[in-house]
């Protein structure tokens, strides 16, 4: 039976049976307060605590139960997550201010309510008007009325709501503005933070109804943000991506339920947030056919897809003492590193251009297999050289060796089949400046 006392600490949140003068959480004296849980009753359902017959059981004779799944319409996202919402399951879908978060989880609440599933959308942020107008922008084929929205903050309230509607899954929008009489401070402090998805994901474990929550990070860091939740949910996910560019990238860096290298594409538009199930080709620029030099492309890997990508340099001679190096889409001191490679081993002098290294359509490489297209396009732009139809797979070591990366073979077929048939690899050659005195004599 749970008590109808409880003791939540003010400054993290943390809910303990009984009065303690320490917080075990967050280490602070005497915050520990006394709470009536009375509106915040939880019903078992049938399976009472004392009936419980724990024996262990031999790994042989343990049934796989496939859980049960929610798909939520949107496939790129049912792949994330590993098939869909797993009932009972917390996630959190976290990202920055204006990037979609609403309009993703709105959509997908319009989506699954026209399969007659009864989905709770709260939003702490907008009004139901509010929501209706963008529910309007949106524009879906069918009518979707049997969506149910509901604008509030109180979590005590809207967890009694949510009993008593029993809906299919919930999604709260955002927790941020989330807040309870129980816990003192403003609404986005870390114990109001804490305290409201501690009270979901507890009312989504008992009930068996999944709650997907917002999440804003903020730029001033994550005090209040994701981070503090990441180990209470099941699912941790990330919406990305420019907010100049359509292009949205979601991941899950947590999954208890699935993989989490899997990426999921997205585009924003201007009537809500479509689908990409065919990207391969969405990071090349539109007229990477035109041959011109400081061009390459690579193929990166996220998760098991494997995309092309074009990798841009400029390389002109600076009229300043250091000379500017600029990465977008990679990290900085790669590029640096690789530049140091090139100078060395390949004999570019380099010391006295500015550098401007950029990668097409707004991603950014983590993949060290970009590392041969990088050091390429810098040599393309510098000799003047075009390569722009040619694909560069590799990771360049300080020795300037070519190391063997991952899925090169994934990798290759991919080029392929969009036609580039032109790739500069391990497979044929093993130092960079192999390659570069090959492709200086080729033309
Ligand atoms: P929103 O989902 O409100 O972001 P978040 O909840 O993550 O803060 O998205 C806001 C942005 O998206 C806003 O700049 C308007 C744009 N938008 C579209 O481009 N198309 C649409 O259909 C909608 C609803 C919004
Ligand atoms: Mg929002």
């Amino acid at each position: 039976m749970k008590s109808k006392v409880s003791f939540v600490c003010q400054e993290c949140g943390y809910d303990s049976p009984q009065w303690l003068g320490k917080c075990p959480e967050c280490g602070m004296w005497n915050t520990l307060k006394e709470i009536q849980n009375s509106k915040f009753k939880i019903q078992n359902n049938g399976s009472s605590l004392g009936k419980i017959n724990v024996e262990p059981k031999r790994l042989d004779q343990i049934r796989f139960q496939k859980k049960q799944r929610l798909l939520t319409g949107f496939s790129e996202l049912d792949n994330v997550l590993g098939g869909g919402i797993v009932k009972g399951s917390a996630i959190l879908l976290a990202g920055d201010p204006g990037i979609g978060k609403s309009t993703l989880l709105l959509q997908i609440g319009l989506k699954m309510a026209t399969t007659k599933e009864k989905v709770l959308y709260i939003s702490g942020e907008e009004s139901e008007e509010q929501i209706k107008l963008r529910a309007d922008r949106i524009k879906t084929s069918k009518t979707n009325s049997s969506l149910l929205l509901l604008s509030a903050t109180n979590t005590d309230l809207i967890c009694s709501i949510i009993q008593k509607t029993n809906p299919t899954l919930v999604i709260v929008d955002s927790i941020q503005t989330m807040e309870s009489e129980n816990v003192a401070g403003l609404s986005g402090s870390v114990g109001q933070v804490r305290y409201a998805a501690f009270q979901f994901i507890k009312l989504a474990k008992t009930l068996g109804i999944p709650v997907v929550m917002v999440g804003h990070v903020t730029k001033e860091g994550m005090v209040a943000g994701p981070m503090v939740l990441s180990h209470m949910v099941d699912t941790l996910l990330f919406l990305e991506g420019e907010k100049f560019t359509a292009t949205r990238i979601l991941r899950s860096l947590k999954n208890r339920f699935g993989p989490v290298d899997e990426i999921g594409l997205f585009a924003m538009e201007e009537q809500g947030i479509k689908e990409l199930n065919n990207a391969e080709q969405l990071f090349l620029s539109k007229d990477s056919k035109d041959s011109s030099t400081g061009s390459i492309l690579s193929v990166t890997m996220e998760g098991t897809r494997a995309f092309l990508v074009e990798i841009q340099a400029l390389v002109v001679l600076s009229k300043i003492p250091i000379p500017r190096r600029v990465a977008s889409g990679i990290d900085y001191r790669r590029l640096e590193l690789l530049l140091a490679v090139l100078q060395k081993h390949c004999g570019l002098p380099l010391s006295g251009m500015d550098i401007f290294v950029n990668v097409a359509g707004g991603i950014k490489l983590s993949d060290p297999a970009a590392d041969l297209s990088i050091c390429l396009a810098i040599f393309s732009s510098y000799r003047n050289i075009k390569l722009s139809r040619k694909v560069g797979i590799g990771e360049v070591g300080l020795l300037g060796e070519l190391r063997k990366i991952n899925s090169l073979e994934k990798r290759m077929k991919e080029a392929k089949k969009l036609g580039f048939k032109d790739i500069i690899s391990y497979n044929n050659f093993k130092t960079l400046s192999q390659a570069v005195n090959f492709l200086s004599h080729e033309e």
